[in-house]
């Protein structure tokens, strides 16, 4: 049986990042979320998503996993984009539907 993925959604906990999480889990992957909480809230949370609480600049700290896939809402997307490197496997898309 084939591994489940593992798709990184930073900024999971606000608008865009929790629609994207939400969309994410009804495909069979494990979803984990980086947010500071800036302007994110817990009320986004949804429910079999992992909650990281932190920022991408201390991403490694956070999430010590390598992701297949990370996703960054917009707000977050330039920072992750300027240093690929630092972030893992940096493919940066959703699966398609
Ligand atoms: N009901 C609505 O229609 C509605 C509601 C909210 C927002 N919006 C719109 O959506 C757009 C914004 O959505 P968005 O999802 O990009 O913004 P957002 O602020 O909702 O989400 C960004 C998320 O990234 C987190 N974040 C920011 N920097 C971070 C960092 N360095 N490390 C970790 N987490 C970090 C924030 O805490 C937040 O949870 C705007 O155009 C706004 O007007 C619409």
């Amino acid at each position: 049986m084939a591994q489940k993925k593992t798709i990184l959604v930073t900024g999971g906990a606000g608008f865009i990042g929790s629609h994207l999480c939400n969309r994410l889990k009804t495909e069979d992957c494990r979803v984990i979320s980086l947010d500071n909480y800036f302007t994110g809230s817990r009320d986004n949370h949804i429910s079999g998503v992992e909650y990281r609480e932190g920022h991408t600049k201390d991403i490694e700290k956070h999430v010590p996993e390598t992701p297949d896939i990370i996703s960054a809402s917009i707000r977050v997307w330039k920072k992750v984009w300027e240093n690929p490197r630092s972030y893992g496997t940096s493919t940066s898309r959703v699966p398609s539907a």
